[in-house]
């Protein structure tokens, strides 16, 4: 195998969250009297919680106190973590668990690199709770993607080197992510389009192809 572990984004490539996100920030700018649509909500992908409600607020036009801003964003975290509950394992795809089983049965280590701090919930959602052998989220890091330091921490967790590490992502600030820290990437869905990554997949089951000598 050309690599020792395999370090997984989450939304948007183990499982799709786009359209809660877009439920939940919907229902906040709807509150703030904001527009925010579904090409807004694609700029949020990969981006932390606050960085994304910023964006949100570029359409807003009052001003929120910091205070405000947090409360803001636990709003739109509670109202995302009540539709995260419709998720059931019916949300993971067969073929994604299919690779996941075929890449751990040839050794390699399986992490996750993800900005969000409900990686874990979403996770036990889907049934893979106990499934990955370290994560590395949004509860652990200070500085978001583009900064390499979620995909360095979840190395560290699996004890490799970033060189042996292959970054699967979704979005282009987590290619970049991932090329900053060393290591090589494969963009999937939007993450395609830059034209960043090492490896551009179709679909997920690609992903065998660019792990084999
Ligand atoms: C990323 C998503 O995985 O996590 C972003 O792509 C999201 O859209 C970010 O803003 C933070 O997520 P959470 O769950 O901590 O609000
Ligand atoms: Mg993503």
């Amino acid at each position: 195998m050309k690599y020792k572990g395999i370090i997984f984004d989450l939304d948007g490539v183990i499982c799709s969250t786009d359209h809660y996100h877009y439920l939940a920030w919907k229902a906040l700018a709807d509150r703030l009297g904001a527009y925010f649509d579904e090409t807004i909500n694609n700029r949020l992908r990969g981006v932390s919680r606050m960085a994304s409600l910023d964006i949100v607020l570029e359409r807003y036009d009052g001003q929120l106190s910091e205070e405000e801003k947090l409360a803001a964003a636990e709003e739109k975290n509670s109202t995302y973590r009540e539709l995260l509950k419709q998720m059931s394992p019916a949300d993971l795809a067969p073929e994604v668990k299919a690779a996941l089983d075929w890449l751990r049965a040839q050794g390699l280590l399986l992490g996750i690199g993800s900005s969000s701090k409900n990686t874990k919930f979403i996770l036990e959602r889907i049934g893979l709770g106990d499934y990955f052998d370290k994560i590395s989220d949004g509860t652990n890091i200070t500085r978001s993607k583009p900064d390499p330091e979620v995909f360095l921490k979840a190395a560290a967790f699996l004890g490799l080197e970033p060189k042996d590490c292959l970054v699967v992502e979704d979005a282009k600030a987590g290619v970049e992510a991932a090329l900053a820290a060393g290591m090589d990437a494969a963009a999937i869905g939007d993450a395609v389009s830059c034209g960043l990554a090492t490896y551009n997949l179709t679909r997920f089951s690609d992903l065998i192809d660019c792990v084999k000598d």
